[in-house]
This record gives C-alpha cells, sequence and structure tokens, in this order.
C-alpha cells in the first residue's frame, strides 16, 4: 500500500470549487459598483487602490475596456443578450482579446493559478508511468496533449518516458494559445534539447490516425457552458445583457434542447428549489469526440476538477460551480475583468462518460485524482527522484500532499480513461474504481 493511501471521499470535502489557486483569499466577491467593469474602469486609481494586489496595469485596463467594447458590439448584434456560453467563448478565446488568445501570464506566482504539473513534477511522472502501460500494451505510439499550459507536463512526461524506455514516436500538442505555445517551445527547449524533434505543435488535432495516447489536464473546465435557472414549471437560460452601462445577467425561457437537458440533470441530482442555478456544457460530446477522432487504437485520459452527475446537481449546490481566477483570487462574477480572468465550470463527469460511447470508447477508469496518483506508486517516483537526499523527498513530500489530500487537489480533481481497441487493466485507476457512481 502506498505512503499515501488516499482517505475516503466525501461530497462535503469537494463542495468548494476551485482551481488549485493559493492562497485563495474569497471566494466571493461583493459586487460593489466600485468593482463592477465599467465603474471599476472610471476609478482605477481611487476605489481599487484599495484592493492593491487587484490594480490592473496600463496595459490591462485597456485591454480590460477593449474587451468590453467587444462584448457590448457583440450583445448589441445580438439584439441585447448573449447566451453566458457564447460569453464565456468570446471572454476566454476571442481572437487577440479572449483570456487564452491574447497574452495574459495565467500560471505560476506572477499568474492567476496553480495547476498540478506546476505543483509538482511528481504528477508528470505518475502520468508518464500510466502512458507506459498504454504504450507498452500498443507495442509504441504517440502522445497528444491538449492545453499544455506552460509545457511542464509535456516535459515531465516526456523524461519519465525516456527513463522508462518508453519515449513516444510524437508528442504533439494542442493548444489555442499562441502565448502559452511559445512559453511551451521555450520550457521544452530549455528543460530536453534533444527531444525537441518529437514534439511538433498543432492548430487542429493531426490529421492522420494514431496508435497511443490523448492527455488533457484542466482543459474541459475550459469548455463554455450554459448557464440556466430552474423553476418547476420553466428552464430559463441566463445570459449577458448591458444594464446601465454594466455586464450583467438577463434571463430568458431556455431553448428547448437546453430545457430538456436540464430536466434530465434534475432527474439526477434531486429535488431543486426554483430559482437553482448551475451549469450545462452542451458542446463537451462533440468537442471530445473532435479530438479523440484521430486516435485509432489507445487511451484518453482526462484529468480535471469535476464530480459525478448525482453529486453535481445536488440540490445544496444551487450556485453551479463557475468559477473565475484572477492573480490566485478565486471569485464568482464572470464580468469583473472580461479577457483578463480565467472561467471555469466543473467537469460533470457523468456527461464525459456519456460523451466517451458517441466518441466510441469505452471509460475504463474513474476515479480521483489521489487514487490515481497511489495507483501508480507516487511513493516510488519520490525515492527515485530524491535518491539519497533528505531535503529534496522531503519538499516531494509536501508537494505529493498537496496533490493527494482531500482538501487539496486529491479529491476534487479526478481522473478518467477512454479506452479504444485495447482491453487494458491501468494502473491508476487500480486501487479505487469510482465508475458505479457517474
Ligand atoms: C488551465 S490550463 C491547463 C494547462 C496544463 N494542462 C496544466 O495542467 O498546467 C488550460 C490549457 O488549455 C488550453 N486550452 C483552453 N481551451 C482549449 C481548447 N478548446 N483547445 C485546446 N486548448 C485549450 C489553454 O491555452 C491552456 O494551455
Amino acid at each position: 500500500m502506498s505512503m499515501f493511501a488516499p482517505a475516503a471521499c466525501s461530497v462535503r470535502a469537494i463542495s468548494a470549487p476551485t482551481r488549485r489557486a493559493p492562497p485563495v483569499i474569497r471566494t466571493t466577491w461583493s459586487r460593489k459598483d466600485e468593482l463592477s467593469i465599467l465603474g471599476f474602469m472610471r476609478r482605477n486609481d481611487t476605489a481599487m487602490a484599495a484592493q492593491r494586489e487587484l490594480v490592473l496595469n496600463d496595459a490591462q485596463a485597456r485591454h480590460c475596456a477593449r474587451m468590453q467594447d467587444y462584448l457590448a458590439a457583440q450583445i448589441g448584434a445580438a439584439q441585447g443578450w448573449l447566451s453566458f456560453e457564447r460569453f464565456m467563448e468570446l471572454a476566454l478565446y476571442a481572437p487577440g482579446l479572449g483570456y487564452y488568445s491574447a497574452g495574459a501570464h495565467k500560471f505560476g506566482a506572477g499568474g492567476d493559478f496553480t495547476t498540478a504539473p506546476e505543483v509538482s513534477r511528481l504528477f508528470g511522472a505518475c502520468v508518464a508511468r500510466q502512458c507506459a502501460e498504454v504504450l507498452g500494451a500498443l507495442g509504441g505510439g504517440s502522445i497528444l496533449e491538449i492545453g499544455a499550459g506552460s509545457g511542464r507536463l509535456a516535459a515531465d512526461v516526456l523524461s519519465r518516458l525516456e527513463t522508462l524506455g518508453q519515449l513516444p514516436e510524437r508528442y504533439w500538442i494542442l493548444d489555442v494559445s499562441a502565448d502559452l505555445r511559445e512559453r511551451q517551445q521555450r520550457h521544452l527547449a530549455q528543460h530536453l534539447p534533444h527531444l525537441q524533434e518529437r514534439v511538433r505543435w498543432l492548430d487542429q488535432p493531426p490529421e492522420e490516425f494514431f496508435d497511443g495516447i490523448i492527455l488533457a489536464n484542466e482543459v474541459l473546465d475550459a469548455l463554455p457552458v450554459a448557464r440556466f435557472r430552474w423553476y418547476h414549471d420553466r428552464v430559463e437560460e441566463l445570459g449577458v445583457v448591458i444594464d446601465a452601462g454594466r455586464l450583467t445577467w438577463g434571463a430568458r425561457p431556455a431553448s428547448p434542447p437546453l430545457a430538456e437537458a436540464c430536466r434530465r440533470l434534475a432527474d439526477s441530482g434531486g429535488a431543486w428549489d426554483d430559482g437553482y442555478v448551475s451549469e450545462y456544457c452542451p458542446r463537451l460530446p462533440a468537442w471530445t469526440r473532435g479530438v479523440t477522432g484521430c486516435l485509432r487504437n489507445g487511451a484518453a485520459l482526462w484529468f480535471d476538477y469535476g464530480l459525478p452527475r448525482p453529486q453535481y446537481y445536488l440540490p445544496e449546490r444551487h450556485e453551479g460551480t463557475l468559477l473565475c481566477h484572477f492573480r490566485h483570487h478565486a471569485h464568482n462574477d464572470p464580468f469583473l475583468f472580461p479577457g483578463l480572468q480565467d472561467i471555469t465550470a466543473w467537469v460533470d463527469y457523468t456527461h464525459l462518460a456519456e460523451a466517451s460511447r458517441g466518441a466510441g470508447f469505452n471509460v475504463s477508469g474513474f476515479t480521483t485524482q489521489s487514487y490515481f496518483l497511489a495507483g501508480l506508486s507516487i511513493d516510488q517516483e519520490m525515492q527515485s527522484i530524491a535518491g539519497n537526499d533528505a531535503n529534496l523527498f522531503a519538499r516531494l513530500a509536501n508537494q505529493a500532499r498537496q496533490l493527494m489530500l482531500p482538501g487539496e487537489m486529491g479529491e476534487r480533481f479526478k481522473a478518467m480513461a477512454w479506452l479504444r481497441g485495447l482491453n487494458l487493466p491501468l494502473s491508476g485507476f487500480a486501487l479505487q474504481d469510482l465508475r458505479h457512481t457517474l
């Protein structure tokens, strides 16, 4: 048994949705006038000075203003109401303006949030062990990583696969962010110059079919979601309007497909009160089918914070799971700094499991990040990295705790494996099988 055997999973411990964003100063933002985006633009030097760590520099303020103008034009063109799904898509991906398409810093101490590969190379080492099993069973193959962030996971996976003697033929990276792509290239050039030839960046999934693995850590949570409000006799879709010069919420009757989807969700979540608000990701099936269509035989490994549907849509979670990140502050106002802040929603893992069937895969494993890492012998990875260096071992043990403790990333984050053309027990899912919860 691993020295990091995870604690039992509890719903309570995972009820506060957050990307790993230390320190989370607060999770609910007071929507005072001076913090509204337009008010903010006017009072950048006064009211915001009190929130020192949140004052935007001139370039950021200009960026925010351009994004507001752009959103206002989009809302105008849509007769005054934009679905939240479309708003989130624009706020994250509008060319040159969106959070992921423009050049915000995003990762690490000077960024907005921290992810598992940023916390520790142990995460990538364990993912590599899982990849080695799959590549071994396939007799070789390639890896496609979607949304590679700073490039750390790619570097950690490749370097561990090299020592395991299981390097992939190709390591493709598919990322929407030009800025992060540059950062990934720098990171890999610096840390693995001898493996650069194997790494390729793509704008869309590979055209050729390949055998191997698809990896995505914390990408699904960025897929734009529809936001809905529930009344027993009707379902409303929440969208974005401009009121007194400010972006704010506006409700409309949900389209028949969204209303139907929400009724199905209501059936699995329990009795919702009137006014219950949550999210649903209509594009999850098409998106996952699109990015996995090129995999002939092998595994898709998904990592993200999320829940099986019955827990996701519990009546108590009546404000949904929407969460924004700006300079390590987590809050729930998507209109605060559009284009400068990350906007995310938790993953409904039952939906992801359903999507696997449509994409032609079987779900072969679903577990918490904690059990995934324990199943891949994170303790052995620590020993092998640290050798006789007691200080390094202590640092790694601390990082492992961050990755695995229930109150940290251990339970909120889950791992799911899809397999196609391969029947293989995967070690990352051997210690705990949560598929019955989906
Ligand atoms: C939160 S970061 C996670 C990065 C990295 N996987 C990690 O764990 O550190 C999300 C990453 O996904 C990329 N991304 C977001 N949406 C995407 C999409 N629709 N297709 C491909 N990449 C996407 C972003 O540019 C970024 O690199």
